[in-house]
């Protein structure tokens, strides 16, 4: 067994980083299943949606594989398939600057990882895009034409008719693109991160109104929801216009979540190892997501590596979770919890109290959690549930109804689980 390099120690787990490859990426074979069924469904858009950090992203670049013809993931999941498919992808992640709609289609119409390449290569389109003045003056594209003289007379010529809505110009625009035929199957455009945008109105509307004028353009949207009214943020259904595409990530099964431990082991020949119970373990802090699977397994693998040790246990992966704590390895998950607790012995036990426990679908009856808390000397316990549901000690649980809340992302809440204790004993 050859020693491996630091840095391939350093990614066998990627905490920080979507799965990208087909051998590293664990389980999911219904989610990757319905994926590949929204791809070939002609006319269906398709939505990723589920908590924080369990694979939204991961599952979104094994679409955009599969998408372009690499069918490894299928057959490694013994998915049913037959030929590549051949869609031109572009993803884009939605940012603060991504505020409305609007935004949001000048965003995939400009920048260069995205369309704005095509549009400035595809004369056609450049024309249209350069026609919805003011507000993509010349220099907005950074593109070619408006830099050349002899175009800039054509840009503003169609700047005089150019009262066209932003939807019109992208419509026609990828209605240019697609005439090109430069793919068999047409364009999936992957729109991550869309719970970022303030004000996604219109959104739904704009895209049923492409399903019909240019029904090559596939939309794969992606965000931190439970469900896709959720996601777009209207009331009304939009479930019709996903057409049965509507992918919801649930948690990890253990199984899932070994798998993970397994392909991080193969990936550096099985130098280091977990055993048995510190793989058990890990899965049961992990609550089913694979980011804190990834997190712990990072920090284990780096600490055994430095200590020269080869065989992980319980006891090294107690310490490893100290010291991802104390070192704040994951900023936000700590600042989230230092707010929360903000030097409170007694709130810090009814949070963790709370944490522990939750039911299967996540509810917190706090009968069960003043219960808890009270075995630890906290018997004003509904005081501090109080506290932990205000924007001041950052709002992380939500009254559901009367004794009953729940923590408003579960992975704060696995990391709350699985945290030492951050306040000592005081008196
Ligand atoms: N199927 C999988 N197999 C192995 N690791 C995975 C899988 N899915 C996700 N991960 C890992 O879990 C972590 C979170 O994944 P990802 O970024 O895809 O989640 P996300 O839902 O997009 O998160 P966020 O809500 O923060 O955007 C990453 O470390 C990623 O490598
Ligand atoms: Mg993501």
């Amino acid at each position: 067994m050859a020693k491996p390099s630091i840095s391939k120690v350093e990614n066998a787990f990627q905490p920080a980083k979507e799965i990208n490859s087909a051998t590293r990426f664990a389980g999911r074979k219904k989610s990757v299943g319905d994926a590949y069924y929204g791809l070939i469904a002609a006319g269906s858009h398709i939505a990723i949606v589920g908590n924080r950090g369990i694979g939204k992203t991961s599952l979104s670049r094994q679409l955009i594989n599969i998408a372009t013809g690499d069918n490894d993931l299928l057959e490694k999941l013994v998915l049913p398939h037959d030929e590549k498919l051949d869609f031109q992808t572009f993803y884009y992640a939605c940012g603060q600057t991504t505020t409305d709609t609007t935004a949001l289609l000048e965003r995939l119409l400009t920048s260069s990882g995205c369309l704005g390449e095509w549009v400035t290569q595809i004369p056609k389109a450049s024309k249209i895009v350069s026609s919805y003045t003011p507000r993509f003056g010349a220099n907005i594209l950074g593109m070619k034409v408006a830099l050349d003289g002899e175009k800039r007379t054509e840009v503003e010529s169609s700047a005089a008719i150019g009262s066209h809505s932003i939807d019109t110009v992208f419509t026609n625009a990828v209605a240019a693109i697609v005439e090109q035929k430069l793919s068999k199957d047409g364009i999936l455009i992957v729109i991550d991160e869309f719970d970022q945008i303030g004000d996604p109105s219109g959104f739904a509307s704009f895209l049923k109104a492409l399903a019909t004028n240019v029904p090559e353009i596939k939309f794969c949207i992606v965000g931190v929801a439970q469900d896709i009214q959720q996601l777009m943020k209207e009331h009304q259904s939009s479930n019709r216009l996903f057409a049965g595409s509507i992918i919801p990530l649930p948690s990890m099964s253990s199984e899932e979540l070994r798998e993970i431990i397994d392909i991080a082991e193969s990936a550096i020949d099985n130098y280091l190892t977990f055993n048995t119970d510190a793989e058990e373990r890990i899965i049961s802090l992990a609550q089913g997501h694979p980011y804190m699977v990834h997190l712990i397994g990072k920090y284990a693998f780096r600490l055994a590596y430095q200590a020269g040790k080869q065989v992980i246990t319980v006891e090294d992966i107690e310490a490893t979770v100290q010291s991802i704590a104390e070192h704040g390895s994951d900023p936000v998950l700590e600042g989230r919890y230092k707010k929360a607790v903000a030097s409170s012995e007694h709130r810090e036990i009814v949070l963790k109290a709370l944490a522990s426990t939750q039911a299967d679908d996540g509810e917190v009856w706090t009968t069960n959690a003043y219960k808890l808390a009270l075995d630890q000397g906290v018997d004003n316990a509904s005081q501090y549930v109080g506290h932990l549901a205000s924007d001041e000690y950052g709002g992380e649980i939500v009254k559901m109804r009367d004794r009953y809340y729940r923590f408003s992302d579960s992975l704060f809440a696995a990391y709350v689980k699985a945290r030492p204790r951050l306040v000592s004993k005081q008196g």
